[in-house]
């Protein structure tokens, strides 16, 4: 059986504190199955530069490896670029900031803009048969608008994404915060859910990345071809 690469990457500017974390290093643990290789990187410890846009200057200037990991040794994005690269399940953290995804999330997605690009610009499928999911915190609400809005971006990236691909913890709608951590760690049927996610998104990479009964590989060609954006 082909040995899947898992990746987990955690975009709470709170690193190892985060329940954000703690919920997906709980979900990694818990997969026993072997042949899944597991990893995950937290953004917060990495020097992440912000996309400097060059998109809007020229699309053609957004290209991968993206121009900022060509020219500063300090930045570490090629962590995640390669970390994408390397995986067959991606699945993203972020917790809800003003019913948003974390700054961190939103600094990662525009540099991830050099992956999309390179399929929408420039023709080239570099994001494939990789499959997403998302682990969202809160203390009060907005877990479906940031799951939409990421699903569109990482979707056009090129990551697939199974049946209900998010899990997602909010509290209650007052501003107790401080007891968030503790219901996050006893909450069982949570950390069930959270669990599934994961065992789900696994299970779907092995269905698509090679059909058992047929020997055949997904394969797709991108709108991108038809459009011809890189004439
Ligand atoms: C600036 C700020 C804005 C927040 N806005 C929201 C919000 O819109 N909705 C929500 O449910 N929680 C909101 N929260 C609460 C966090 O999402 C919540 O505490 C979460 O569990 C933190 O996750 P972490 O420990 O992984 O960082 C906000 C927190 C901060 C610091």
């Amino acid at each position: 059986m082909k040995k899947i690469k898992l990746l987990g990457i955690c975009t709470s500017i709170r690193g190892r504190e985060s329940g954000t974390y703690y919920l997906m290093k709980m979900a990694f643990d818990a997969l026993k199955e072997e042949g899944v290789e597991k990893e995950i990187i937290v953004a917060s410890e990495l020097n992440l530069r912000p996309c400097e846009h060059h998109y809007s200057i020229n699309a053609k200037m957004c290209v991968h490896p993206c121009l900022i990991t060509q020219i500063d040794e300090k930045d570490e994005m090629a962590r995640i670029y390669d970390g994408i690269l390397n995986s067959d399940v991606v699945i993203f953290g972020t917790p809800i900031h003003w019913g948003n995804h974390s700054q961190l999330m939103q600094l990662i997605v525009e540099r991830l803009n050099s992956l999309e690009n390179a399929n929408s610009v420039h023709g080239q499928i570099v994001v494939k048969n990789k499959v997403g999911g998302l682990m969202i915190l809160g203390h009060e609400d907005g877990y479906q608008h940031v799951a939409g809005g990421l699903m569109n971006f990482l979707t056009a990236m090129g990551l697939i994404f199974p049946p209900q691909a998010y899990a997602a913890w909010v509290g209650e709608s007052n501003e107790d915060t401080k007891s968030d951590q503790k219901r996050i760690e006893s909450d069982k049927t949570i950390h069930e859910i959270f669990i599934d996610l994961v065992e789900n998104a696994v299970n779907f990479a092995r269905a698509i990345l090679a059909c058992p009964s047929c020997g055949h590989e997904l394969d797709y060609i991108h709108q991108s071809k038809k459009k011809n954006y890189s004439k």
